[in-house]
């Protein structure tokens, strides 16, 4: 997790820097906008900007956005500076933090933001199988396709490769190919040069010379573009790549893994996804089992979250009933480790201070005390629109998912770009 800090050096701001460092995140500080856009362009990268209030937040989210470089920008002021904090968010920071910085909220976002997460769970005879393929072709430089529903743990199987590999060194960096806009995500992956579009008003560097040296996880590739797909084949064949707008081709040296939540062999069919590519990628398949199928990983998981969650409120460890125990292995967890990572926070945030019962682990089947809603009878419906219904079934499942969009088009059966174009219709009503 690297944050970039983006203001006049203060205390307070030295302060949330320290918390930061000390959580593990690799932080530098800058102190002008034009210095910002300069280390990012450069390849330095970072996964997260902190802007002090009284800086041009604007203009340095719009000059991101010119030069069609993604990062999450969260601003941080004086706590009383409320109108300050509004015209943030309005210009785009995903969050405000008030200073001085609350050690809590601080990891709350990082840990958001970032997945560096390296713990690999499972006893499973699944997912041991998976591990032992892991080991047996992390060393080498071949490709690596991850597939599995989401919430399977594609990425942290990715993580555990490129920590395993001859890579390690250098930390891996890692593109979501869903999270990122189809008309951006060109530049995003293979920098562009100074010109190139309106906006370009300098040469910034792309996520495929970033990993140079490193491993590169290109996530949810199935997500990507046609056009974009010849793009990213030609780069893996020839081992160089082309800036957008740029007229010399730059060497890379990288190791791919990708990820995807669809089975390529039916988007391949549907002329989706291009079959030269795919056998590019698929040098080593590994498929992740959806937890359902796992037995004994579904207890592991629940008593491994029960306690991190426990230690993160500062609650002695609870226990897990043995009907709240069935009620986990009988429940078909179409999110898998996902969903049930977020259902056990739940109930360990809503149980009693012992033990988690039966009525504390709400899942989306409606199976749980969860009776709002849907979960009743067709009747109930009757009298609405199918737009209505739908919207509905869209934000429900989405607050079920913590609002993890991946997650949610995942279960609701959509594609996540789907997903986006429904949210930004229901924003722009
Ligand atoms: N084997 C595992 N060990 C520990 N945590 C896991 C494991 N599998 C999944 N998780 C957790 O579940 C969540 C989803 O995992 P992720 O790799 O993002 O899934 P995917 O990319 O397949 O959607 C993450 O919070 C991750 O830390
Ligand atoms: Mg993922």
């Amino acid at each position: 997790m690297r944050l970039l800090i983006l203001s006049n050096p203060n205390t307070q701001v030295s302060v949330a820097s320290k918390i930061a460092k000390d959580k593990g995140a690799s932080v530098s500080q800058v102190s002008d906008v034009e210095t910002a856009l300069d280390f990012v362009r450069n390849g330095k990268g970072a996964d997260l900007v902190m802007v002090d209030v009284s800086l041009d937040i604007a203009g340095f989210i719009a000059a991101l956005a010119a030069e069609r470089i993604t990062i999450p920008v969260i601003a941080c002021g004086i706590t009383n500076d409320s109108k300050a904090a509004v015209a943030a968010i309005k210009a785009g920071a995903k969050e405000y933090i008030p200073l001085p910085p609350d050690e809590e909220l601080i990891s709350s976002v990082l840990e958001a933001i970032s997945s560096d997460k390296s713990s690999f769970i499972g006893e499973s005879q699944a997912i041991k199988q998976v591990i032992n393929m892991c080991d047996k072709v992390a060393a080498s430089d071949a490709s690596v396709l991850i597939t599995g529903e989401s919430g399977t743990g594609k990425e942290v199987v990715a993580k555990y490769i490129h920590n395993k590999s001859k890579r390690s060194g250098k930390r891996m960096v890692s593109v979501n190919c869903a999270a990122i806009p189809e008309n951006l995500l060109e530049s995003e992956l293979f920098g562009h040069e100074k010109g190139a579009f309106t906006g370009a008003l300098a040469r910034r560097i792309g996520k495929f010379e970033e990993a140079n040296d490193s491993s590169l996880l290109l996530d949810e590739i199935s997500e990507m573009d046609l056009r974009l797909q010849a793009k990213l084949l030609r780069a893996l064949q020839e081992r160089e790549i082309d800036r957008v707008g740029g007229n010399q081709p730059v060497k890379v040296n990288i190791r791919v893994i990708a990820t995807s939540n669809r089975d390529l062999t039916e988007e391949i069919k549907k002329g989706n996804f291009r079959e030269d590519l795919f056998f590019r990628l698929n040098v080593i398949h590994l498929q992740l089992p959806p937890l359902r199928s796992r037995g004994v990983d579904i207890g592991i998981f629940a008593d491994y979250f029960v306690k991190k969650y426990c230690e993160e409120n500062g609650f002695p460890k609870k226990t897990i009933s043995d009907s709240a125990m069935k009620k986990l292995n009988s429940y078909a967890w179409p999110g898998n480790v996902r969903e049930m990572e977020n259902a056990m926070h739940r109930a360990v945030l809503i149980s009693s201070p012992q033990v988690i019962e039966e009525s504390d682990i709400m899942l989306s089947n409606g199976s749980g005390n969860d009776n709002n809603a849907a979960s009743g009878s067709v009747n109930n419906l009757v009298g609405k629109t199918i737009g209505a219904v739908e919207k509905d079934l869209i934000l429900n499942t989405l607050d079920h998912c913590l609002g993890n969009r991946t997650q949610a088009a995942s279960i609701l059966g959509i594609s996540i770009r789907t997903l986006r174009n429904k949210l930004n219709e229901y924003e722009a009503a």
